[in-house]
């Protein structure tokens, strides 16, 4: 997968579906040439370089008028050449220089990939799923080494990138930006697609069209953020979800991230990826290395879908990892929204127990259940139940829960604190705070410094405890404020800026802790929903609860949106209660199912609360989720038709081997006296005849019909709804059964 010419010094990575080229400059600095759909292995690409005298440039070598970096396309650019665009690279020596320039010392081939010590990364299990090439550059006025490395996957349209430092020389060196990866492409006749938000509307799908200058998103609040996610891609303009080309560039990140295109005046395009610059700096000691985290980039000739199905092959199985990668999930039921702060042993009891009646088969017990913790001033830290709610604790809860035969689940947020717990009197200097200075809360909670050994120590030992000793079986570990005034009273000034990173390796490291010690435990990561619903976590919790908006209409955007990266497997979807608690909207109970069974499916409501037609509703749904939750988990999915365009929402989850598909349709809004409607299908067998069942219709068809003319939706909207099927209604959704006959 990976070939050298060693005389022209170019560096070609194929899979025989895409290629990634670059070479080496005649300066040692390294030169991007191509990325995109593959191309011959044999051939000669250096002609690909694009080079030109123009006036008001600065060259490199003296006599030579045509050879600057201002135009040369670099593969990973330095601060400090005659290149005036954003550089990957910036260090600083004790002289206060900031000049850099990195050459070309040799490369190595690795078989398989290597792992990120102490980040998150993909991963293969066999030697031949991807080769990497490493490239040896270095600065010699530093005697700084920078190792480039790239993995190509064998059977995934994807290059995983990341960069090491090792500070070899006799002086601390500053690192002010080290991005996981740059490319330079020959054009910018592309738009940008973004995810982006806010609390309870996550990851809503944002495209522009690119223009010389800046585009891009970033966070600078600790966690990747409800505002914008670590993830960017381009497509041209005529590029649709099922064709035209399309790249995306995902971080394995939780913290602070950028992800910028800039678009010079040559139209040259430089994207890049990495630690947000802002607020970072690392200071390498000599002997010291340093890894930035892992840019994935996925190149797809099959439109944004196809390049969304890429990442979700890669991140479902080599990125998420552990005992319940491949698991069907459980089906579980939260108390949150039914009870928030207010209940007793006897409560979650019967909520419980109408659950398992219900086929449902893990009970998590959200927030409230330790210390003081009546409402959200206080307790946090304080990680053993209050025995005023729980009298047996949560070893006697998790025990009868157990007997009722389900498993038990624990909510969690370990790293936070309010001031009024056991935890913050005893340890009042945990806080990420600058000493002397006043430092904000967030929904009254500080965040613990967790670039500090000793704070993730006191933490782990607590969780431990309960984990060891109860039967625990999940926890949902949330996050629920971002990080202000960043500061550790733990570090020297000239290590401040590394305060952001630490932190997110503090969490990880806890994580890492854990899943070594209760490898059968399963995490759900949380940040007030999905603020932080990134695939860095997905290396640690398989699943994340998407948002905290559990409103049907929301969420079929938020999860239309989240699936451009995330496969389905990782989405925490639970159906709730009308009114719902965050927008007001009553759904049919039908429809609430529909749009979660497209995740880890689960209730977050009192089933007491529901009257007997329901509740016969929550047994089916249970069931058919049961049913098909593997399915569903490992399908490819296709998205058809997109909430932010118009009144519909639809997509369809099809067996790769195009022997069957489910297919989820709704409407936003009853229509009077509308269109015919038909939805052509993806993922099909032409030849292959199929039955297509749902809950009006059922007959059957060739692939080759439902992928060209479509599949053909009932109309209840003429406005005489004379079946009184109720099939004319506002959030209306079906469900279409489509089986390989
Ligand atoms: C925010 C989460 O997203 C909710 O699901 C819930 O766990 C609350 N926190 C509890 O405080």
């Amino acid at each position: 997968m990976i070939t050298v010419n060693e005389k022209e010094k170019v560096f070609h990575l194929n899979n025989g579906r895409i290629s990634y080229l670059f070479y080496v400059m005649e300066s040692g600095q390294l030169g991007h040439l191509y990325f995109g759909k593959v191309l011959n292995p044999g051939g000669s690409y250096l002609h690909m370089v694009e080079k030109a005298h123009r006036p008001m440039t600065t060259y490199i070598n003296e006599g030579d008028l045509y050879t600057s970096y201002e135009h040369l396309r670099q593969e990973y650019p330095c601060y400090g050449t005659s290149d005036y665009r954003y550089p990957a690279l910036e260090i600083q020596g004790g002289d206060g220089s900031r000049i850099c320039r990195i050459e070309y010392q040799g490369y190595e081939i690795i078989k398989g990939k290597k792992p990120l010590s102490g980040l998150p990364a993909t991963y293969t299990e066999e030697e031949d799923e991807a080769a990497t090439l490493e490239i040896r550059m270095k600065d010699a006025w530093r005697n700084l080494e920078v190792i480039l490395s790239y993995s190509i996957f064998r059977d995934v349209d994807a290059i995983a990138r990341s960069v090491k430092f090792v500070n070899n020389g006799k002086e601390d060196l500053m690192i002010n930006r080290a991005m996981s990866m740059s490319v330079d492409m020959p054009d910018a006749d592309y738009q940008s697609l973004q995810l982006s938000g806010a609390w309870a509307r996550e990851r809503a799908v944002k495209v522009r069209d690119l223009e010389p200058g800046f585009t891009g998103v970033s966070s600078m609040r600790g966690n990747s953020s409800h505002q914008h996610n670590p993830f960017l891609a381009l497509k041209r303009k005529n590029t649709t979800e099922s064709s035209g080309e399309a790249y995306g560039f995902s971080l394995v990140y939780s913290g602070n991230f950028l992800a910028q295109a800039e678009v010079d005046n040559y139209q040259v395009l430089r994207v890049m990826l990495g630690i947000n610059p802002f607020g970072f700096s690392w200071n390498l000691e000599p002997g010291e290395t340093f890894v930035t985290p892992e840019a994935v980039m996925v190149y797809s000739d099959e439109g944004l879908n196809g390049m969304s199905i890429q990442f979700h092959r890669l991140y479902r199985k080599r990125l998420a990892r552990g005992f319940w990668r491949d698991k069907e999930r459980p089906v579980l039921i939260n108390n949150w929204e039914a009870t928030q702060f207010d209940y007793v042993e006897e409560d979650l009891l019967k909520f419980a127990g109408k659950a398992k009646e219900c086929g449902i088969e893990l009970f998590v017990l959200d927030d409230g259940w330790f210390g003081e913790r009546n409402d959200d001033k206080r307790g946090l830290g304080d990680w053993k139940a209050n025995r005023e709610k729980l009298p047996g604790g949560i070893e006697g809860l998790s025990e009868k829960i157990e007997a009722l035969g389900m498993k038990f689940g624990l909510w969690f947020e370990p790293e936070m604190v309010n001031k009024d717990s056991d935890f913050f009197r005893q340890h009042p200097d945990y806080i990420i705070q600058t000493p002397g200075r006043s430092v904000s809360h967030g929904r009254n909670q500080f965040v613990l410094d967790f670039s500090r050994k000793e704070v993730v120590d006191a933490v782990y030992e607590q969780m431990y405890e309960l984990l060891s000793k109860a039967k625990i079986s999940y926890i949902k570990w949330d996050m629920n404020r971002s990080i202000s005034e960043c500061y550790s009273s733990a570090y020297p000034a000239k290590r401040q800026g590394e305060i952001f990173h630490r932190y997110i390796l503090g969490v990880y490291a806890l994580h890492e802790r854990l899943i070594k010690e209760f490898p059968e435990l399963l995490i759900e990561s949380c940040s007030s929903g999905g603020g932080r619903f990134d695939a860095g976590m997905l290396y640690y919790a398989p699943q994340g609860w998407v948002s905290d908006d559990s409103d049907a209409v929301e969420r079929l955007k938020i999860q239309y949106g989240t699936s451009f990266v995330y496969p389905l497997s990782c989405m925490g979807a639970h159906v709730s209660a009308c009114p719902n608690e965050q927008v007001g909207r009553r759904t049919p109970i039908e429809t609430r199912g529909n749009v979660a069974y497209t995740g880890a499916f689960g209730y977050e409501l009192d089933l007491n609360k529901l009257n007997n037609e329901e509740i016969e509703v929550v047994k089916e749904q249970v069931e058919f989720y049961r049913k098909n939750r593997k399915f569903i988990a490992a399908g490819d999915f296709y998205r058809l038709l997109s909430p932010f365009e118009g009144n519909f929402a639809a997509w369809e989850i099809a067996e790769p081997d195009g022997s069957r598909a489910l297919v989820t349709v709704t409407r936003i809004l009853s229509e009077i006296n509308g269109a015919y409607r038909r939805l052509p299908l993806r993922g099909l067998l032409k030849n292959r005849k199929y039955h297509i069942q749902s809950k009006y219709i059922s007959y059957d068809a060739y692939g080759d019909e439902l992928m060209q003319f479509g599949l053909m939706l009932e109309d209840k909207s003429s406005g005489q709804v004379i079946d009184g099927s109720g099939g004319c209604q506002d959030f209306l959704s079906l469900i279409y059964e489509i089986s390989a006959k």
